[in-house]
């Protein structure tokens, strides 16, 4: 008897600085082409292990409610799971019509949820973790920028909801680099002090630790912050 080895899919791990992989996919939403529908925007794109699961419900809950404020920052919502689209349109009007959850009811998922039964879109992904569970996707975040490049890329365990201050955090952050050419340190939020970048030759790493840059505080040549106002950052990265 011959033994035939049926193929593994692939399971890719796209990493931060790669392009976003490409996919069409139907949606709660109707249809998107991603990441062209897109273009000269940021992107949340998410996964969540399955609909009418108490934790995904929170997520869900919460991300909806601060929908209008990741808008203000030029971001969008999408999220997956690989379930069917009849479950996640029965899962989103459960929500809105049944579910309260930290003083938050009636809440109207607006945003896109991709059907990917096929799970073609989580493996490209890298959004299924078969050690933790091979038939859904775990708790995947990725943030795209305007130009379709991932950012940043968070993964959490099934049993963990995410915390979606964070979320914003990091696309502020990120978007503040971008401006100003800064980096953020531990923890920070509009208003903190930044980092500059390094000094690039040992004449600059001396006028820093000389005082002669006017403005930077340094506690060694390589560690220079200054102050950038929490006026300033959201004017700039704050669209309405
Ligand atoms: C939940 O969303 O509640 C959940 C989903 C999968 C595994 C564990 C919890």
């Amino acid at each position: 008897m011959t033994v035939v080895d049926t193929p593994t899919p692939a399971f890719t791990m796209p990493r931060i600085g790669d392009p976003a992989p490409s996919f069409t996919a139907a949606t709660t939403q109707g249809d998107i082409n991603f990441p062209s529908d897109y273009a000269g925007k940021w992107v949340i794109l998410f996964s969540h292990p399955a609909d009418f699961t108490p934790v995904c419900t929170s997520e869900f809950m919460t991300f909806a409610s601060m929908q209008e404020e990741f808008a203000a920052y030029n971001t969008e919502l999408v999220g997956l799971s690989v379930d069917g689209l009849y479950s996640h349109i029965a899962w989103l009007r459960t929500i809105k019509d049944k579910i309260e959850f930290k003083g938050m009811r009636d809440v109207e998922v607006t945003f896109p949820l991709i059907e990917d039964i096929s799970m073609e879109v989580a493996r490209k992904y890298g959004m299924i973790m078969p050690g933790e569970d091979s038939t859904k996707a775990v708790r995947a975040v990725f943030v795209i920028d305007p130009k379709a490049v991932i950012r940043t890329i968070i993964y959490y365990p099934q049993s963990t909801g995410r915390n979606f201050d964070e979320l914003l955090r990091v696309v502020k952050a990120l978007q503040t680099a971008d401006h100003f050419d800064v980096a953020t340190p531990a923890d920070w939020r509009p208003g903190d002090r930044v980092i500059v970048p390094p000094a690039g030759s040992c004449g600059t790493a001396k006028d820093r630790m000389d005082g002669e840059d006017e403005g930077l505080e340094c506690a060694d040549w390589f560690f220079c912050t200054k102050d950038l106002p929490e006026v300033e950052v959201e004017a700039a990265i704050r669209h309405r």
